[in-house]
């Protein structure tokens, strides 16, 4: 049994968990592991190797990042033909991905011609079938790390401060810091707010704490409202608010302990199923179990 990995979009903390894993309990079962570099773009440009020795990749275990890389790769439409031909070519017999929403639509189009596994890893969590994706658990952890020392500067100098927080067109990650936060207000796209609820809602809290800070989910409001909500503010209260961005630290956040542990047990699914020869599936969290479905019973959810 010849099994390929890669990583898919943009990086999640656990992602090295996962592969390391997997090439250990691929090991177990003594099949043959490649890795491939750089995503979809490097298996369409066959950019494929042999591991030879499991433990030399052990010493990533604890890291963010992939070190088999990431790539975004709109070209995947076009060429999954060149990438099926290189796994084909190959001899590989199951192609594992993981990644988000967008790496799992990429490994459709391979799925009626080879067997494949997808695993969710993103920090965005935007796997709609999927209540859990390796990755979230560590981003939250930054996001509120981060956030406590913003809280306490802007609280001492009574002002406001909007941080912007990722997930592109997914709030998860902002509400659930948003629980371990408590801010004055979460801008999300679950609770869509006209500029002049969200002025009156910050000036209510600022006139009773001297001080707001407000969570806003990545693409709720564009660069022009953020604007206006900062120049408003400026004008009506006795402060100068400041927009920032979280940004990527938040991707290549340390890796929690849940991550890790989520990686280890996903990646022994899926060496099951190799084993069982049940592929074509997604591994996924459901009201707290972990289980897998085939690609179309998942269609729609
Ligand atoms: O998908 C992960 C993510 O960090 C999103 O939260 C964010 O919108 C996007 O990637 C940013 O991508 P890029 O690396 O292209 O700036």
């Amino acid at each position: 049994m010849k099994i390929a990995i890669l990583t898919s979009g943009g990086d999640a903390p656990g992602m090295n968990a996962l592969i390391i894993n997997l090439i250990n309990y691929a090991f177990d079962k003594k099949y043959e592991v490649y890795l491939i570099e750089d995503g979809y773009k490097g298996l369409a440009e066959n950019n494929f190797y042999k591991v030879n020795n499991p433990y030399e990749y052990s010493k990533y275990l604890f890291d963010s990042g992939s070190f088999i890389y990431c790539s975004r790769y709109p070209k995947w439409k076009e060429n999954w033909k060149i990438g099926l031909d290189n796994l084909i070519n190959n001899g590989i017999d199951c192609l594992i991905v993981i990644g988000g929403n967008g790496s799992y639509k990429g490994v459709q189009l391979l799925s009626k011609y080879i067997k494949t596994i997808f695993i969710p890893g993103t920090i965005d969590n935007d796997v709609d079938f999927s209540d859990y994706c390796i990755g979230f658990a560590s981003a939250i952890s930054e996001v509120v790390t981060q956030s406590k020392k913003i809280i306490s500067t802007f609280k001492t100098h009574k002002n406001i401060v909007i941080l912007e927080v990722m997930g592109r067109h997914c709030s998860d990650l902002t509400n659930e810091a948003a629980k371990a936060l408590n801010p004055s207000l979460v801008i999300n796209h679950e609770n869509k707010l006209s500029i002049d609820e969200i002025l009156q809602k910050i000036i209510n809290y600022y006139q009773n704490n001297k001080f707001a800070f407000i969570l806003l989910a990545e693409h709720t409001l564009n660069q022009e409202q953020i604007k206006e909500i900062i120049n408003s503010l400026e004008t009506k209260l006795d402060c100068s608010p400041r927009f920032s961005v979280l940004g990527y630290s938040q991707r290549g956040a340390n890796v929690d302990p849940f991550d890790l542990s989520m990686a280890n047990k996903m990646s022994e699914h899926a060496i099951k199923l190799i084993e069982k020869n049940d592929l074509n599936k997604a591994i996924h969290v459901q009201n707290n179990n972990l289980i897998s479905s085939k690609y179309d019973d998942l269609e729609g959810k």
